[in-house]
């Protein structure tokens, strides 16, 4: 476990609370490429965070298990969805029984897994005929703020992969052999500036380079955003990008 994966710990709160959920029209297309209703499934969401998915799959009548490994995500979890079974664990090692599960979810937690151990380990704790969906909610690039947005993010991390708005490196890393099924649902909601900067301060560029050097980017943001909405009301625009594999 890197310290960088463990980095969420820091943010567990203002995770919770700024970024966004995942909209209804997800979970009707998980049923519909599962062929199964979430009602009764047995499932695993690993990489739970703080359980915003966790809380959505079981709205939606699923018994779900969360596997978490930090323990002020799975805290902030604890608190917000008593009564969910917990475990601390990995992906790449889940503490949990062969063919135990009907589906394994991982929202936006995949790419911090091992592939090369988190596909066979999935494997051996879905059923036959179980599904393994991986999803991430991407910003619109296309949608002229985030894609200026993105550019100022660049600019003051140098030119990384910052994670807060781009799907490089997501579900491609699954086996080449194994079937899967793609799916794109694009969504809005809308936020105050206040949450929208605590969102984008919660994604791995800023938590990683500390609290100091990003306040100066954030000011300089706000003044940005606030030409863009200035009535402090932010417009987010993702779609979420689904894969769905099942076991043979
Ligand atoms: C971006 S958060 C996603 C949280 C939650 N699923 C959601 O939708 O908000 C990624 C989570 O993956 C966890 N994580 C990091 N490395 C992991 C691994 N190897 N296996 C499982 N989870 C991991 C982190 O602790 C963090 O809580």
């Amino acid at each position: 476990m890197t310290e960088r994966a463990l980095s969420f710990d820091a943010v567990a709160d203002q995770y919770d609370e700024a970024r966004p959920g995942y909209p209804p029209a997800l979970f009707d297309a998980i049923e519909e490429l599962t062929g199964r209703p979430l009602k009764g499934s047995r499932v695993v969401d690993v990489g739970a965070g703080t359980g915003i998915a966790t809380r959505l799959l079981r709205a939606r009548g699923a018994h779900v298990t969360a596997v978490e490994p930090g323990p002020l995500m799975a805290a902030r979890l604890r608190r917000a969805a008593p009564g969910v079974p917990l475990v601390r664990g990995l992906g790449d090692a889940l503490p949990l029984a062969d063919g135990s599960a009907d589906l394994i979810t991982y929202a936006q937690s995949w790419h911090w897994t091992d592939p090369a151990r988190s596909v066979p380990e999935a494997l051996r704790v879905l059923r036959p005929g179980g599904a393994l969906a991986l999803w991430w909610n991407i910003s619109d690039g296309e949608v002229p703020w985030i894609a200026a947005q993105d550019e100022r993010v660049r600019r003051w991390a140098g030119d990384v992969h910052h994670g807060a708005h781009s799907a490089a490196g997501r579900a491609g890393n699954l086996r080449a052999a194994m079937d899967r099924t793609e799916r794109r649902i694009p969504w809005t909601r809308r936020v105050t500036l206040d949450t929208h900067l605590a969102n984008l301060g919660s994604h791995s560029v800023f938590r990683t380079r500390g609290e100091q050097a990003a306040a100066g980017f954030f000011a300089d943001e706000r003044a940005e955003l606030l030409a863009v909405f200035p009535d402090g009301t932010v417009e987010e625009a993702y779609a979420v990008e689904l894969t769905i594999t099942v076991r043979a």
